[in-house]
């Protein structure tokens, strides 16, 4: 069996203090936003007891949506370099960037450089779409960042990510692993226009064409769950609250996921077990759901 947890947009805070230049552009709504709002949903104590709950399960691999920080400051991601050891061995955890983390141009790169190899393919490229294999499980990681306008906060895989992720699908297929999508924003939403993935539908067509076993996606901060056409089946796409969120400040508490895996292809066993913070700060189960039976 194989354990994979999934989490999504950490947030890591406290924000650290912008100087005058970088809060140049689309930083300083951001920044506006984060002081008004955003310091008081996303909690460090919170975070922290999500993982330590993540750490008491016998998981073999953590998954991370994005949006680890909030107006891409380069001091965020110094943060994340030194957050991200605490999680497990970088063999062991794989993350990718959320519109938060690509808030303005070259953002990407310097989360790269904080993430190394957890955010990297098995044939050491950075590049998107990579994939990572672990047992009979194949991650395959997109990336839908890219920095817009103030308060956008669409994202967009384009061509080129849509064509090799087909071309992925069908090889990994081919191969009979369980084929898990890892993207930050989700491909079927009900938020508003400006929030959401811009070429959902085309991606929901590669889905409809290659299929995929599992479709892990954060962005909207809270427990969702679609069921995109696959071509032998229907394939679930399931997000999480954010992994920072205090309870009571937000529609969805901090939670997260669990996949058991086991099985192999056209016989495959997945059970997910969700797990969230209550009023009295514990991590409890709150639901359970067989996906493959
Ligand atoms: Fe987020």
């Amino acid at each position: 069996m194989f354990t994979l947890a999934h989490l999504s947009d950490p947030h890591l805070a406290p924000l650290p203090t912008p100087t005058r230049r970088e809060l140049a552009g689309k930083r300083v709504t951001g920044y506006f936003n984060w002081q008004r709002k955003r310091r008081f949903v996303h909690d460090p104590a919170v975070l922290w007891r999500l993982i330590s709950d993540v750490r008491t399960t016998a998981t073999d691999h953590i998954a991370i949506t994005g949006d680890f920080a909030n107006i891409a400051l380069p001091q965020e991601f110094e943060n994340l370099r030194k957050w991200l050891p605490g999680l497990g061995p970088r063999y062991d955890v794989t993350v990718i960037p959320g519109n938060h983390d690509v808030y303005v141009r070259g953002a990407l790169e310097v989360m790269q450089e904080a993430c190394s190899d957890s955010m990297r393919g098995d044939d050491d490229k950075a590049t998107f779409p990579f994939v990572r294999l672990r047992g009979n499980v194949a991650l395959i990681a997109l990336n839908t960042g890219v920095p817009t306008p103030p308060l956008i906060a669409t994202g967009r895989l384009g061509e080129t990510q849509l064509t090799q992720l087909g071309s992925l699908l069908s090889a990994l297929k081919a191969e009979g692993l369980f084929r898990v999508v890892l993207i930050h924003h989700p491909p079927e939403s009900e938020a508003p226009r400006h929030k959401r993935l811009t070429d959902a539908a085309a991606l929901r067509a590669v889905i409809a064409e290659h299929g995929a076993e599992l479709i892990l996606h954060g962005h909207d901060h809270i427990n969702q769950m679609h069921w995109l056409h696959g071509p032998s089946g229907r394939v679930p796409a399931i997000g999480v609250p954010s992994a920072s969120a205090a309870f009571g400040t937000t529609r969805d508490a901090a939670g997260y996921n669990l996949y058991r895996i086991e099985g192999e292809r056209g016989a495959w066993r997945c059970e997910m077990e969700s797990r969230g913070i209550g009023s009295d700060g514990l991590i409890t189960t709150t639901g359970r759901l067989t996906l493959m039976a």
